[in-house]
C-alpha cells in the first residue's frame, strides 16, 4: 500500500507518483506472453517519458517506440541500445531522419511515400543504406475514441496495402534502403480483440505475398494500443493478445515487436491534489483543487474517466461535485458530477491510472510550472523529476528580455 498522505507531505502537491514494481509486472506478464516466439517489447516512450521509467524498462530488456527525434535521445540516454530503438510518426524531418540513420536504429518506421523518398535520400547522401519498416493502414475501426483511433483510411497514419507495397518494392530495388519490418497499430485503449485480429491477418498476408516476389520482412510489428482498466472496462488478456497474434503468423519466421505505453504504466501512476477549497454556484458544487488540466490533461481533451480518491477525515454524506483546477477554462476538470464527501482544505485527492498520457501531456499553460515526479521501487520512494520553478519557466525567455 502506497502511503498517499505521507508522499504529498514530503514532495507537496501537485504530484505525480509512479509504482515501478507494478510496471515490472505489467511487462513481464506481457513478455511472458508471447514466450516461444521471438519478441522484442518497444515501449511507447510517449506514455510517459521520463528518464527514470524509460531506464526502467531498458533494464527489464525493453527496446522503444519513439515519435520524435527527442525521444530518440531519450531512449539512448536511458541505456536503450540502438538494436532496439524504432522510430514511427507521420511527419519525421530532414534532420530526425539524418540523425536516426546516423544513430543506427533498429528500423524507420515509414508513413508515406514520399517519406521513402526523402528516406532514401538522405540515407544516399550519407553514403549508407537505411532499415526500414512501412506502417500499414489496414482500415480496421479499432472500436476506441475517435481522438485515439489510427487504423482506417479517414486517419492521417500508414498507408494502404497497395501503396504498401509498391513501397516494398520500390524500397528492395533501392541501394539505399533495405526493407526490414512491417508495421500496424490500429488505435489506443482497446478492448476488444476482434480488431486486432483482423488487422493482424491483413498485414501477415502481405508478408506472404511478398514472400513470393522474394521480399523477406524480419520484424512483424504490431504497434501498441492494449487497454487497462479506469473503470470497470473489460480488457484483453495479454495471453489471448499473443495467441491472436500468433494465429496469423502460421509457418512465418518472424520477430514479434509490440510497443506497448498505457498496458504497461497507465495503473502504476497516481496524480496527487489537495484540495483548496469548496464552492457552491447555485445548485452546483465544486471542489477546486491544486491541481489542474496543465498536469493531467486527459479530462478535458477526451472527457477521459480517472477514478478519484480522497483521502479525508471527513465521514459526512457522499454529494455530487465538479472536481476543478484553478486554470482559466471551463475544460478545466478532473470529474464532473462525481461522488465524495465533504472536503476540507489540505485533504488529498489521489486520481487513478494517471501513469499513462498524464504528466507527458502537460504543460506550462497560466504559467503553472509541472509537478514533481517520483517513482517507488521495493517501496522506497525517489524524486524522479523535480518540481518546475518560476526561474525554469522564464529562462528561456529572460535572455531576450528588453530594458
Ligand atoms: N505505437 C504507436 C505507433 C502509437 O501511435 C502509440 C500511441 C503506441 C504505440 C502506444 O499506444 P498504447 O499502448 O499506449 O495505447 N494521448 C492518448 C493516447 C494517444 C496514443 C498515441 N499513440 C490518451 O491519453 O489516451
Amino acid at each position: 500500500m502506497i502511503n498517499f498522505k505521507e508522499l504529498a507531505k514530503e514532495y507537496k502537491t501537485p504530484l505525480y507518483v509512479y509504482d515501478l514494481d507494478y510496471m515490472t509486472s505489467q511487462y513481464n506478464e506481457l513478455k511472458g506472453a508471447f514466450k516461444g516466439k521471438k519478441s522484442l517489447l518497444a515501449y511507447a516512450v510517449k506514455a510517459n517519458s521520463n528518464l527514470s521509467i524509460v531506464k526502467h524498462f531498458a533494464d527489464l530488456g525493453a527496446g522503444a517506440d519513439c515519435v520524435s527525434i527527442g525521444e530518440v535521445r531519450r531512449a539512448f540516454l536511458a541505456g536503450i541500445p540502438s538494436y532496439k530503438i524504432i522510430f514511427s510518426g507521420v511527419g519525421k524531418s530532414d534532420d530526425e531522419i539524418r540523425e536516426a540513420i546516423e544513430k543506427d536504429i533498429l528500423y524507420i518506421n515509414v508513413e508515406s511515400e514520399a517519406e521513402l523518398r526523402r528516406v532514401e535520400l538522405i540515407a544516399k547522401e550519407l553514403g549508407t543504406t537505411c532499415r526500414i519498416s512501412i506502417r500499414v493502414n489496414p482500415n480496421i475501426d479499432p472500436k476506441t475514441h475517435p481522438y485515439i483511433s489510427t487504423g482506417l483510411h479517414d486517419n492521417k497514419f500508414g498507408v494502404d496495402l497497395n501503396s504498401a507495397k509498391r513501397m516494398y518494392i520500390f524500397a528492395n530495388n533501392s541501394e539505399n534502403l533495405e526493407p526490414v519490418g512491417i508495421h500496424f497499430h490500429i488505435g489506443s485503449q482497446l478492448t476488444e480483440l476482434t480488431p486486432i485480429r483482423e488487422a493482424a491477418e491483413i498485414v501477415a498476408d502481405l508478408i506472404r505475398s511478398l514472400s513470393t516476389i522474394k521480399i523477406e520482412l524480419k520484424f512483424f510489428d504490431i504497434g501498441g494500443g492494449l487497454g487497462v482498466k479506469y473503470d470497470n472496462e473489460t480488457t484483453i488478456l495479454p495471453y489471448d493478445y499473443a495467441q491472436a497474434i500468433f494465429s496469423t503468423l502460421t509457418a512465418l519466421d518472424i520477430t514479434i515487436v509490440c510497443e506497448p505505453g498505457r498496458f504497461l504504466t497507465a495503473n502504476a501512476g497516481y496524480f496527487l491534489t489537495k484540495v483548496l477549497y469548496e464552492k457552491q454556484n447555485g445548485n452546483k458544487k465544486f471542489v477546486v483543487v491544486d491541481g489542474a488540466m496543465n498536469d493531467l490533461l486527459r479530462p478535458a481533451l477526451y472527457k477521459a474517466y480517472h477514478k478519484i480518491e480522497a483521502i479525508t477525515d471527513s465521514t459526512s454524506q457522499m454529494r455530487k461535485v465538479d472536481i476543478v483546477g484553478p486554470v482559466c477554462e471551463s475544460g478545466d476538470f478532473f470529474a464532473k458530477d462525481y461522488m465524495l464527501p465533504e472536503l476540507a482544505h489540505n485533504d488529498l485527492l489521489v486520481i487513478h491510472s494517471a501513469g499513462a498520457y498524464g504528466f507527458g501531456m502537460g504543460s506550462n499553460y497560466n504559467t503553472r510550472g509541472r509537478s514533481a515526479e517520483i517513482a517507488i521501487k521495493d517501496g522506497q520512494d525517489k524524486l524522479i523529476r523535480r518540481r518546475e520553478t518560476f526561474e525554469d519557466l522564464v529562462a528561456l525567455e529572460l535572455e531576450f528580455l528588453q530594458n
